[in-house]
Order: structure tokens, then sequence, then C-alpha cells
């Protein structure tokens, strides 16, 4: 097996005086979906800031790209390559839709081929290109917040929760957007809708209290009801 793209190595971190990640591991494959499961503040979206810096790690590593990145400041890790979508959508609502990806931009001069690109990718971002932000739907809102993270021409995307709060038929249109975009770079997405994240890993590690319990191949965890049934509380 190559060398995965990003690989999380025995993760500690401490928010204040609580020892939140106590062991996290996770390999990330190049080139396809792996998805980070777990219960409610199993420390899913604690292991994403800690991946990206914005929380400093108190032992462990991660590696991204053959390089160690443990601990380097959030915009050095951007810098490589790294795209963040958090929860909840963090989009100006009053800015139009184009302005929302602009301001996005990192490297000067290349904006229209990127936007061209993502406009192809989400087309109904096209169709409200001028629209306020503020003005979309939630589907569309988490749209835009994935598509501003790929201004920049990002190699690993880093994903939140995209599905929450949506309704049944616009995650079918993200699923298919995730799908999509997954086919020239490499995801690594926080998924609490098993039926989504079944859909779209093909790789998945497991949380419960800060720790990794199980990873490896979304087949293989498929085949193991009872034990999607134990850490994730769902019946397939
Ligand atoms: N900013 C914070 N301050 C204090 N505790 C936090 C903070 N963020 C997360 N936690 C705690 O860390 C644990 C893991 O949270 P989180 O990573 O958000 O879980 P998940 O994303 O899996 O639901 C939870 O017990 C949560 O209360
Ligand atoms: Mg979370």
């Amino acid at each position: 097996m190559t060398s995965p793209l990003l690989q999380v190595e025995d993760l500690h971190t401490y928010i204040g005086s609580q020892h939140i990640l106590q062991g996290v591991d996770v390999e990330v494959p190049a080139g396809t979906v792996t998805v980070l499961l777990g219960r409610n503040g199993a420390g899913k979206t604690t292991t994403l800031r800690s991946i990206l810096g914005l929380w400093k790690p108190a032992r462990g590593r991660v590696v991204f790209a053959g390089q160690d990145i443990t601990g380097w400041p959030t915009h050095a890790i951007a810098r490589l390559g790294v795209g963040y979508v958090p929860e909840h959508r963090a989009i100006f609502r009053s800015l139009t839709v184009e302005e929302n990806l602009r301001i996005a931009e990192r490297r000067k001069g290349d904006f229209q081929r990127r936007r061209d690109f993502l406009f192809d990718l989400f087309p109904d971002l096209a169709r409200l290109a001028h629209w306020p932000a503020g003005q979309l739907s939630g589907g569309q809102q988490q749209m835009l917040a994935i598509a501003r993270a790929l201004v920049p021409e990002n190699r690993l995307l880093l994903i939140d929760e995209p599905s929450e709060g949506l309704a049944p038929v616009l995650i079918e249109h993200l699923i298919e957007a995730i799908r999509a975009l997954s086919a020239s770079l490499t995801v690594l997405l926080v998924e609490q809708n098993f039926h989504v994240a079944r859909r779209l890993g093909v790789h998945y590690a497991i949380l419960e209290h800060g720790r990794t319990v199980h990873q490896g191949r979304m087949s293989d965890l498929l085949a193991q009801p009872d034990l999607i049934h134990r850490y994730l509380g769902v019946t397939v």
C-alpha cells in the first residue's frame, strides 16, 4: 500500500485542563473519502481542529504528504493545501455567492479558472452567482461553504458535518457533489449520519471518548453490524 496523504498517530489534545483526545489514529489514503465516525462528543471536531493546528496537540503526530506538520501554525498548514469546511457554514450572508468565493482566493490571478471549475461542480452556485449568500437555501449554503474551501487548489479537504440540518433531497445533492470533487482531491469527512457516511466513505475511523477504537475499509465495517450498533447506535 502507498503511504497515506494524511496520517494521524496517537494524537492527544487538551482543551484547558480537559484531556479530550486520548489517542486518535486516522489514516487518510490519497484520492478517496475517509469518514470519521463516532457519537456526539467523541472528539471528531477536535480531531479536525488538531490536524489544522487550531488546537495544539500535546502528544502524537500529524503527517501530511510525508511531512511532519504537528504543531505548525494553521496558516502554514493551509498553505500546504489543506482546506477546512467547519460546522455551521461560515459564509458571509450579505456578500454574493461570487464575492464569497473571491475573498477565499489565496493566489492572485487564479480566480476565474477556479470559479469556473467550481461553478461546473456546483451548477446551482453558477445560477445564483449574484445572489446574496444569505438568501440561499441551507443546502446551497453548504455547497458554497465547500466551494469556498476549494478556491485555493487544495489537496486535502476536511469537512465537518455537512449534512447536518439538510432535507433528504439536499443531502442527495451534497453526496453527488462530494463524490464529484473527490475525483480530484482527498477528503476527510466527519459525518454523523451513517447512511450518508457509508455511501461516501471508502475508509473509516471510529472515535469513542477521544480514542480511535476501529479503522479500516468501509466494506469491512459494513460486514460487522454489531460493531456499527455498539459504537454508533445505528442498526444497518
Ligand atoms: N471549546 C471547547 N471547550 C471545552 N470543551 C470542548 C470544546 N470543544 C470541545 N469540547 C469537548 O470535547 C469533547 C469532544 O468534542 P467534539 O470534538 O466537538 O466532539 P464531536 O465533534 O465528536 O461531537 C466534548 O466533550 C466537548 O464537550
Ligand atoms: Mg463535532
